[in-house]
């Protein structure tokens, strides 16, 4: 019975060690209710110019959306409702702290229900319609998920 407790013992740690692995990052698609959504530019770092959904790292022990709900105060200031899951791209290379591609972008729909928007980290933010969002120069993960954001402003 010890050798099997010491076998569960080892085989939870190796599950624990690679769960602190992989660095979640989530991200927030924010409709309004005139079926735009929020884009913002990243100010600082490799990607500075590059737009994005705002979001970032899901911290150790913290779900995914509490993360969603924490990074949107932290960088725009407002109180979110986070809604639909849409979609999940692979995240290249190594984001800080991760192994390589292990790491996915994870994009919640979601409304602004408190505070008002200030670009805390961004150098610009904008509200965009469905028509406006292929034509900006995106980070490359989030790209792919312009469909699954156009859909859900089709459905308004
Ligand atoms: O705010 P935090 O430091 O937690 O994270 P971040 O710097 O905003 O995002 C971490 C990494 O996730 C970035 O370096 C990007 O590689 C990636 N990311 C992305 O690809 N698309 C997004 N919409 C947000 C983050």
């Amino acid at each position: 019975a010890r050798a099997m407790q010491a076998h569960l013992d080892a085989y939870a740690a190796a599950a624990a060690r690679r769960a602190q692995e992989v660095t979640q990052v989530v991200g927030a698609a924010l409709v309004d209710d005139r079926q735009r959504v929020l884009v913002a530019q990243r100010g600082s770092g490799p990607l500075a110019g590059l737009w994005e959904f705002p979001g970032g790292k899901v911290e150790p022990g913290e779900s995914e959306v509490s993360a969603l709900v924490r990074e949107c105060r932290e960088e725009l200031g407002v109180g979110i409702a986070p809604e639909a899951f849409l979609g999940e791209v692979p995240l290249d290379g190594v984001v800080a702290g991760g192994v390589p591609g292990a790491s996915t972008l994870r994009l919640y729909g979601g409304r602004i229900i408190a505070g008002e928007l200030v670009a805390h980290e961004h150098s610009e933010l904008r509200w965009l319609g469905p028509d406006e969002l292929e034509g900006l120069a995106w980070i490359p993960a989030d790209r792919p998920l312009l469909p699954a954001v156009r859909d859900l402003l089709a459905r308004g």
